[in-house]
């Protein structure tokens, strides 16, 4: 279980943690220790992504992930899978325990842990409800909506909290840092606008998931963005073929996007969004921090995957 839904992904989150450290360290060398125990935390960060998938997949109905049949629709797995989820979830507080109980950093550590999950549970609630059966209404979906999910679901844990455990290590007071936050939760809601794109536009072999925000009636990037230009008769065939589990519905509602341009809309996106990240990251007063962002950043610019 812990081989099938740990490694395989692109760990972005957990080696930002180690890459985020030695930038803060501004060139000195790291010793045995400092490596070891940031690849701790980069490994909890990694097993929470995990656990999150694990049931993320089974709330989404989703097929494939990281290139194989997502975990739950293993012929031995199914339902099981919830508890696998617990399982992964119950390592996290066991690796920070083994690891970090000496160092006057853990109960930070913990609350930081325990607050961005938190958020990521919250957020999945707004992502889920959003979509319940009967209540299926597109007038709802706006920026201000898709913005609240996105930044709760996915920029905490994926942007803020690699960071923070790098400033944790580095023996940092995490209230000090309030602008990087914000600007690290401003970059992985480009990240997870990225996402709902490549839902749709990426290659299921390069993203390694099938796309099912079209059928999950998804307050997605993409249609928020179709809403927002598009005629009456259109916004009729939204209406019509949004959130059904159809391939041919499913198809109609990809033809419209392309027709709405909404891949020229995701170009525009995100150059004026890199270009104003770069432009807010150039005002933090400490270069080695500017590092950092910009590292994250380059890291998740123009990415197909
Ligand atoms: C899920 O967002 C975010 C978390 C796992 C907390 P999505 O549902 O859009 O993620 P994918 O597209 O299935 O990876
Ligand atoms: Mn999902
Ligand atoms: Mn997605």
């Amino acid at each position: 279980m812990l081989d099938y839904n740990v490694p395989g992904g692109k760990l972005n989150r957990g080696l930002s943690v180690i890459d985020s450290y030695k930038l803060l360290k501004e060139g000195k060398e790291l010793t045995n220790d400092e490596v070891f125990l940031a690849c701790a935390l980069g490994w909890c960060i990694e097993w929470l992504q995990a656990y999150f998938l694990v049931l993320d997949d089974i709330m989404d109905n989703s097929v494939t992930r990281r290139g194989q049949p997502c975990w739950f629709r293993q012929p031995k797995v199914g339902m099981i899978a919830v508890n696998d989820g617990l399982i992964l979830h119950n390592h996290i507080p066991r690796i920070l325990k083994k690891h970090f109980r000496e160092k006057p950093y853990y109960v930070d550590l913990l609350d930081l842990f325990n607050e961005v999950e938190f958020q990521t549970t919250s957020g999945q609630m707004i992502d889920l409800i959003t979509t319940l059966v009967g209540e299926k209404d597109l007038s709802k979906y706006s920026l201000t909506l898709h913005r609240s999910i996105v930044q709760y679901k996915t920029a905490y844990y994926s942007f803020y909290l690699p960071v923070a455990c790098a400033l944790l290590m580095a023996g940092e007071i995490l209230e000090n840092y309030i602008i990087v936050k914000d600007i690290l939760v401003e970059m992985g809601t480009y990240f997870q606008v990225q996402d709902d794109y490549l839902d749709c536009f990426g290659d299921p072999e390069v993203i390694g998931k099938i796309g099912t925000d079209i059928e999950d009636f998804k307050c997605s990037w993409l249609v928020v963005k179709a809403l927002e230009r598009c005629n009456e008769e259109q916004k009729k065939l939204l209406y019509e073929n949004y959130g059904k589990a159809d391939q041919a519905r499913v198809e109609k509602v990809k033809e419209l996007y392309k027709v709405l341009d909404l891949q020229g809309v995701f170009v525009e996106y995100e150059k004026e969004t890199y270009e104003r990240l770069l432009n807010s990251i150039e005002t933090l007063p400490s270069k080695a921090v500017q590092a950092v962002l910009k590292s994250f950043l380059s890291k998740i610019y123009k990415r197909q995957k």
